[in-house]
């Protein structure tokens, strides 16, 4: 939950990617129950996976960074975490990183996946993936920055060790919603509430990140397990990234990117087709299941935290 001043040291954000690729997979399934698992599949396979190198750099700590063949490992040390950035920012659309994270005893540790933009008022979208002692579940933590302000975790246990093998975590983003996705699964979705009077994430352009840092005093139970450096180093693996999103320029203004990333009568981006508006059924029912089963905190319910429930949790239909 405090992650953010966690990550000031990390250096520097870096900005992204490439272009993107004008199909995508998650949203092919929805269109059709029934051939749109196939064709997710299929879409996966071959689409929109590009090298590290073509869309990410490192951010930090070029020296814990080891390549592979295709696959990317970020090392945790008692030196140093590491990090990397998308070389470009982008406006909506959808990435996806597969990852495997630290095996085995990864308490203390949190591998990040998470998007945001820079400055006081930035949107951020997080992916915090919290280690855990050998054979004790890994924690993803979620949030949403708005305009600056967080505060809207999200917990859950995940129904695979992702430790094990790589899986695909993906944000996807467009005017009306953000999904968070694991396998394309969604497991949260923070909607437009501008007709609430909420403000909503969609004029600032983001980066996309990724990193490894020693976090505990807080990440594994709650701070009470600390990182065993005997068992460094710990390693996170990548591979698959995809970016399918609007690209834009550093050198453009805020307001003019805004533009050049809206659907228009000129143009229409696919993220901005209606059916994606909001989650089919089917996802609707996945997101269910998620929470009933796997959810172990929400800012939501935290009454505690928040003795007036926040205002989009009320409106939040999932
Ligand atoms: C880091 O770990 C290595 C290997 O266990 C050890 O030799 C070294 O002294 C440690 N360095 C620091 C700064 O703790
Ligand atoms: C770690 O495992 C413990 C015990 O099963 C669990 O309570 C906790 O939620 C897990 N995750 C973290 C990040 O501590």
């Amino acid at each position: 939950m405090i992650h953010h001043s966690h990550r000031a040291f990390q250096s520097g954000k870096l900005h992204c990617i490439l272009p993107s690729l004008p199909q995508n997979s998650a949203m092919a399934v929805s269109v059709s129950v029934f051939l749109g698992f196939f064709v997710g599949l299929v879409v996966v396979g071959l689409a929109s996976s590009k090298k590290f190198d073509e869309l990410f750099q490192p951010s930090w700590a070029t020296d814990h960074f080891l390549y592979e063949g295709e696959l990317l490992k970020l090392k945790l040390d008692n030196y140093s975490g590491a990090g990397f950035s998308s070389k470009s920012k982008y406006m909506f659309g959808k990435v996806t990183i597969q990852i495997k994270l630290v095996d085995g005893d990864s308490a203390g540790t949190v591998t990040a996946f998470y998007m945001s933009s820079d400055g006081p008022n930035h949107n951020e979208f997080d992916f915090e993936f919290l280690g855990n002692t050998t054979g004790e579940p890994y924690t993803v933590q979620t949030n949403v920055y708005v305009n600056g302000v967080g505060n809207r975790e999200q917990r859950l246990n995940l129904w695979f060790d992702p430790a094990k093998d790589f899986h695909s975590y993906s944000l996807f983003w467009n005017q009306r919603q953000v999904v968070f996705m694991v396998d394309e699964t969604p497991i949260r979705v923070h909607t437009n509430l501008e007709n609430k009077g909420l403000p909503f994430p969609k004029d600032q352009a983001m980066g996309v990140y990724s990193s490894i840092w020693n976090a505990d005093d807080w990440a594994t139970q709650g701070g009470r397990v600390k990182t065993d450096w005997t068992h460094a180093p710990f390693v996170a693996t990548y591979k698959g990234f995809e970016i399918d999103a609007c690209e834009c320029p550093v050198s453009v203004a805020g307001v003019d990117n805004a533009k050049k990333c809206s659907s228009g009568v000129d143009k229409r981006y696919w993220w901005d087709e209606p059916t994606l508006s909001e989650l089919n059924v089917h996802q609707s029912h996945q997101l269910v299941w998620v929470k009933a089963h796997h959810m172990v905190y929400d800012y939501c319910t935290d009454t505690a935290r928040f003795p007036v429930t926040p205002v989009e949790c009320v409106h939040h239909r999932h």
